[in-house]
């Protein structure tokens, strides 16, 4: 019985890995990059996570959505963190149809952001979770709790790794990326060299802004991230303290005993 189950979880485990396996292979090229929220005590970083909105903004808004993140919490602590005036002035930049009235109208800060505006560009509220660049044989717990599942590394390498090569394929031109799946996007290359300007001076090169986008996505995926590892971080320490405690005390009830060589079998 007992080598039945083992023999089961071993070609489990084996199955489990195969078609990992060949995910890895089959798919784009995907370098880790060493983000600053990932690891048990990373954090999103403010100026990052802006300069990721304003490339958000003024590149990929024009055919991606992000339908599922409320304007207002770009005002939140751990996230980009504007001001108030700061949120309404941003939400009056988009128009968005209104639940009620299914008219059009200017979006306030309680609105979500719009939907895509190209068909076929997926809503990236989710993307940085959705795309995983490390999973596979070496896809252990530990290894994605270190270094995350490679959602915001796949959007950086999406971002940074065209070719220049295009081709048409029955009316639609697509083009060569060795981060994508297949090889083939039909995304344009959105980012140019300092096509946009930064207004703390950060040198707006192709990486910097594919790596703050991809930081951005991620607090949109996941905006909740800092205050959870804060959690997670006193959670532990406690559970260390009640531990030592816990060993003090045992240690304790148990001296007098010890103290007179009475086992408790005898
Ligand atoms: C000109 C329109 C356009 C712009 C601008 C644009 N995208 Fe895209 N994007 C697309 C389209 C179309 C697709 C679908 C490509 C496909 O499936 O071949 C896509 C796909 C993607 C994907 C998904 C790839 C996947 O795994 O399915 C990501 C991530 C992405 N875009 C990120 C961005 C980011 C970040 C920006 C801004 C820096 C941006 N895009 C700007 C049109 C655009």
């Amino acid at each position: 019985m007992i080598r039945k189950i083992t023999l089961s979880a071993i070609a489990a485990l084996g199955l489990a890995a195969v078609p990992a396996l060949a995910a890895e292979t089959g798919e784009g090229h995907i370098e880790d990059h060493a983000f600053s929220f990932e690891g048990p005590f990373g954090t999103y970083e403010t100026f990052e996570l802006q300069r990721g909105l304003q490339i958000y903004t003024e590149v990929c808004a024009g055919c991606h959505g992000l339908r599922y993140v409320p304007i207002r919490t770009l005002g939140d602590e751990g996230g980009p963190h504007l001001p108030e005036d700061q949120v309404r002035a941003y939400a009056a930049f988009y128009e968005v149809e209104d639940a009620e009235t299914g008219e059009f109208r200017t979006a306030e800060p309680n609105d979500h952001f719009p939907m895509s505006a190209l068909e076929n560009a997926p809503d990236l509220s989710l993307m940085a979770k959705a795309r995983a660049a490390f999973h596979g044989p070496y896809g252990t717990g530990i290894s994605q709790f270190f270094r995350g599942i490679g959602g915001p590394e796949y959007i950086r390498a999406i971002l940074t790794s065209y070719t220049g090569e295009e081709r048409e394929q029955a009316g639609t031109i697509f083009y060569e990326n060795t981060a994508f799946p297949g090889g083939w996007i039909a995304m344009p290359p959105p980012l140019i060299e300092e096509g946009v300007t930064y207004e703390d001076g950060t040198t707006a090169s192709v990486e910097q802004q594919a790596e703050d986008v991809a930081a951005f996505l991620m607090w949109a995926a996941e905006p909740k991230l800092n205050a959870r590892k804060e959690t997670g971080f006193v959670a532990v320490l406690f559970l260390i303290l009640l531990g030592v405690l816990l060993y003090l005390t045992n240690k304790r009830i148990w001296m007098p005993i010890k103290k007179k060589g009475i086992h408790p079998a005898e």
